[in-house]
């Protein structure tokens, strides 16, 4: 099927030589009172490419759960990407866009039944275990499922743990081989995930060694795996580079999984979409509060808190930083004092605290502070708590961005589907010859395309594109 993402008619500010930084001011709307969210696609898409780049042989399967806003879904699905899905909600939300299933993995050890049921609907063979009773499940509803085991390998520094929940240990991995072998299941590989927003590039060396003896367990029981899952974990804020998380992966893919044969893919979340939304709010009060050296201690009011897009502060253990923009930056500008603030959000309750303690020169009512890598674990776990209705997004892309072209037709579309990662060796062909995007935007700018292309409102598609 061809996809087309209709994602302009949302309406969208083009960037031309402008960053984000440059047109935030258009949207510190006083009349709103609102928080703003900002999507800047074009960095999305570039992490993409980096990803090609850097990992080649690593397909990418996005972890819906980070942020499944429809634009992030329908700009991955056009570039090509899989969908790493938790829930029947989220692979019906992907197979709707229309995703080939091929290019989905449901990729949770503990499943409802229901849920399997709906994989085996909707045409998602491949799917993750780690433990017994879930192997008695997919024996009774889906039997001919492709079954990856969870290993468990944890990173000792990450942001969040995955490993105390998730994943077989060691000694239980013979067993549950056994298991899969009597009940007559279907074994095609192993995954496993080092913790999110990983901090041990080096853990994923030892976690794809690990991988490696449990497909020689597999072999030596008749199983020919042909799947290996390097997960999530690696980092997506900006400053953020995957460059050693590569190397580390790389090199073990080269040590013990030499054979092009076994297909990888990773269920990469945060390095996706963190950097590519950034937040604006604005103060709704302020009170000054007297500390006991008599210097003023400031306390502010967001129109955005924990229970809206700072819901990462706790459930994913983020602590987002403040940048002071407009006024208040003019004035910082002139070395004017800075004042110990704590930040809270709109609702009336106390959990509600954005920020204990920054130091910042006085904000008014009104005035808008800036806060960057905001697009990973915000979105999908806001509520609307007090009746605060969390914040507006809206689209930036730059130019460039826009010049992706229809380079595939139905065909080519139809190969990539078949190529899928997730299909074992017999069902793969060869990949589609593809012009790369990189030649593609070398192109358009040397020829100064911009004339050529319909930009604004006149382009509400971009067609499917493997970059
Ligand atoms: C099974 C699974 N895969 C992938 C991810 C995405 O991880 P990250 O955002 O660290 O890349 C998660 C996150 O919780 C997960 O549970």
């Amino acid at each position: 099927m061809r996809l087309e993402t209709k994602f302009f008619e949302e309406g969208l500010r083009i960037l031309h030589d402008e960053s984000v930084d440059d047109v935030v001011s258009e949207y510190m709307d006083s009349a709103q009172d609102e928080s703003v969210m900002l999507f800047n696609i074009g960095d999305m898409v570039q992490k993409v490419k980096n990803w090609k780049l850097k990992m080649p042989r690593v397909k990418p399967f996005y972890a819906v759960k980070c942020n499944p806003n429809p634009t992030v879904l329908k700009v991955l699905a056009a570039l090509g990407t899989g969908f790493d899905c938790a829930s029947k909600a989220e692979m019906r939300n992907i197979v709707d866009l229309g995703v080939n299933p091929s290019r989905i993995i449901y990729a949770h050890t503990v499943k409802p039944k229901s849920h399997i049921k709906e994989a085996a609907a909707l045409g998602i063979n491949t799917m993750t275990f780690d433990n017994e009773s879930e192997l008695y499940k997919v024996k009774s509803v889906f039997p001919t499922a492709r079954l990856v085991l969870r290993i468990r390998c944890d990173a000792k520094d990450s942001q969040c743990n995955l490993g105390m929940k998730f994943g077989a240990n060691p000694e239980e991995i013979e067993p549950l081989l056994a298991t899969v072998k009597a009940l007559g299941l279907n074994f095609v590989g192993v995954s496993f995930h080092v913790g999110s927003g990983c901090r041990e590039p080096h853990i994923y060396y030892e976690a794809i060694q690990r991988a490696r003896d449990v497909f020689d367990l597999a072999n030596s029981l008749g199983y020919s795996p042909y799947l290996l899952d390097v997960g999530g974990g690696f980092p997506g804020n900006l400053g953020t580079s995957i460059d050693e998380y590569a190397k580390y992966i790389n090199r073990a893919l080269q040590e013990f999984f030499p054979d092009d044969d076994v297909h990888v893919i990773a269920e990469p979340g945060r390095y996706i979409v963190a950097s590519a939304f950034s937040l604006l709010t604005s103060v709704t009060a302020k009170r000054e509060v007297e500390k006991k050296d008599q210097r003023k201690k400031m306390m502010y009011y967001l129109n955005d808190g924990v229970y809206g897009s700072f819901n990462g502060i706790l459930f994913d253990h983020q602590t987002p930083k403040p940048i002071v923009i407009g006024n208040a930056l003019d004035e910082k500008k002139k070395n004017i004092p800075l004042f110990e603030s704590q930040i809270w959000g709109p609702t009336c309750d106390s959990v509600d605290e954005v920020i204990k303690t920054e130091m910042l020169p006085e904000l008014n009512v009104g005035e808008w502070l800036l806060w960057r890598d905001m697009g990973a674990y915000t979105l999908p776990s806001m509520t609307t708590f007090n009746g605060f209705p969390g914040p507006n997004i809206h689209l930036v892309v730059p130019y460039h961005t826009l010049l992706l072209e229809d380079i595939l037709n139905d065909k080519g579309q139809a190969a990539l589907d078949k190529c899928s990662p997730l299909e074992p060796k017999g069902n793969q062909c060869d990949y589609p010859k593809i012009p790369s995007t990189r030649n593609l935007f070398e192109k358009d700018q040397d020829c100064h395309l911009m004339d050529q292309v319909k930009i604004a409102a006149n382009i509400t598609t971009l067609r499917v594109l493997e970059i």
